[in-house]
Order: structure tokens, then sequence, then C-alpha cells
């Protein structure tokens, strides 16, 4: 079996070989499931991403979502404890600067309130790769395991956001090992719709 090193080494090889325009294709029939689905609809306070490479692009969403007023939040680095990411309020024409892994940030000063996760209705999650039992791969900083891991373990369902990993249908692996640190995604959406573990 290969490890997880060399599944995320295939991958992004994979997701290298689709043209930027095809990407940019499946991304806006990515979105367009996602405006229709109930998750987005019936849900206000929604945690999206800025894509770096060949990444699901959820762009399209922001103005749309903002005309809807819902309430859109970011994931930044944070600052201590290193490692984990705070969600910000991300509001029309906030000042953006590009952080190190040249992935766009709205401005926050170092005391920037964060917000609770389990107030957050859904977060949506890029992904490397992932597998039919909700198994996430992601670019292996463990960002989003560690920074949903004590919501997830602590909190009743009622009381955490719904994960849902965004990801071209040809991420999919038949079998990701999984750690223990991992957080499990409740869903993925791909360019052929929505489907929950
Ligand atoms: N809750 C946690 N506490 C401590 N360390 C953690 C935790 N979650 C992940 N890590 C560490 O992060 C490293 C990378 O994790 P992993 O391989 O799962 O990344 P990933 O899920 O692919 O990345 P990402 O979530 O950033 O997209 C692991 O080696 C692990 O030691
Ligand atoms: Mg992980």
């Amino acid at each position: 079996m290969p490890t997880r090193e060399q599944l995320r080494i295939e991958l992004k090889q994979r997701r290298d070989q689709h043209s930027e325009t095809e990407c940019e294709k499946l991304s806006v029939s990515i979105c367009e499931h996602i405006r229709r689905s109930k998750l987005f609809i019936n849900r206000q306070r929604l945690a999206l991403y800025y894509s770096v490479g060949n990444e699901v692009n959820l762009e399209h969403l922001f103005h749309y979502a903002w005309a809807l007023n819902k309430t859109l939040f970011l994931p930044v680095l944070s600052r201590f404890p290193k490692g984990h990411l705070w969600w910000i309020q991300y509001i029309e024409n906030t000042p953006m600067y590009l952080n190190r892994y040249q992935i766009p940030e709205p401005v926050h000063s170092g005391h920037a309130r964060r917000t609770k996760l389990r107030s957050l209705d859904v977060v949506f999650m890029p992904l490397v790769g992932f597998d039919d039992k909700g198994n996430r791969l992601g670019m292996g900083g463990g960002f989003y395991d560690r920074s949903l891991s004590r919501c997830f373990r602590q909190s009743t369902t009622w009381h955490r956001p719904v994960r849902i990993g965004v990801a071209y249908s040809w991420q999919q692996l038949t079998k990701i090992p999984n750690e223990p640190w991992d957080i499990p995604l409740d869903a993925i959406v791909t360019e052929q719709g929505i489907t929950w573990f």
C-alpha cells in the first residue's frame, strides 16, 4: 500500500496534468452545486477559502453569498499557537495580503478576535485527495486537523460546523490510510454533486 506521502505526490502530479481552463470550468460547476445545496441556502455563517494553483476555485461564490447577506469567513495562519488556523470574517473590499504560502488572507491585527469555530455553520476545505469513507489528505501541514480537533472531539454534532471537502472527482482514491489525528469530512462536493459520508 502506498504511503500518504506517495499518494500526495501522485495526486499533485495528477492535478498538474489538468489544464487551468479545465479546472476553472469544473470549479464553476462545483460552485453551482454548492449554491443549489441546502447546505448553502439554509446556513448563514460559511467558511470558504482562496485557492492556490489548481485547487478548486470558490471565488465565484463570494459575491453571490454576500448578496444573500451570508457571513463569510476565511482561514488565516495563527500567530500563536503556530500550526493552527483562525477564521476571520471576510467582508467585501477587505484589504488582503499574501501569507507565507502565497495564499490571500484578510488583513487583521495580531489581536484579531478569534471566531469561535463552533459558531460557524459550514467549513469548506480544499484537499489533495479523499476516499469514500470521508478521509481527507491535505497538503501535509495538518492545519485543518489541528484547528478542527478540539471542536470536533468535544462538541456535540449540533455545536460544530459541517465539514465539507471540495475537490474534482479525479482526486478520489480507493483508500487513504488515515492517522489518529485526521478529522474526517462530513461530505464532499465535486463537479458530480455532493456525497455525504
Ligand atoms: N491535532 C493535532 N495535534 C498535533 N499534531 C497534529 C494534529 N493534527 C495533525 N498534526 C500533525 O500534522 C502533521 C501533518 O498532518 P496530516 O498529514 O494529516 O496533514 P494534512 O491533513 O494532509 O494537512 P492539512 O490539514 O494542513 O491540509 C502530522 O505529522 C501530525 O503530527
Ligand atoms: Mg490530515
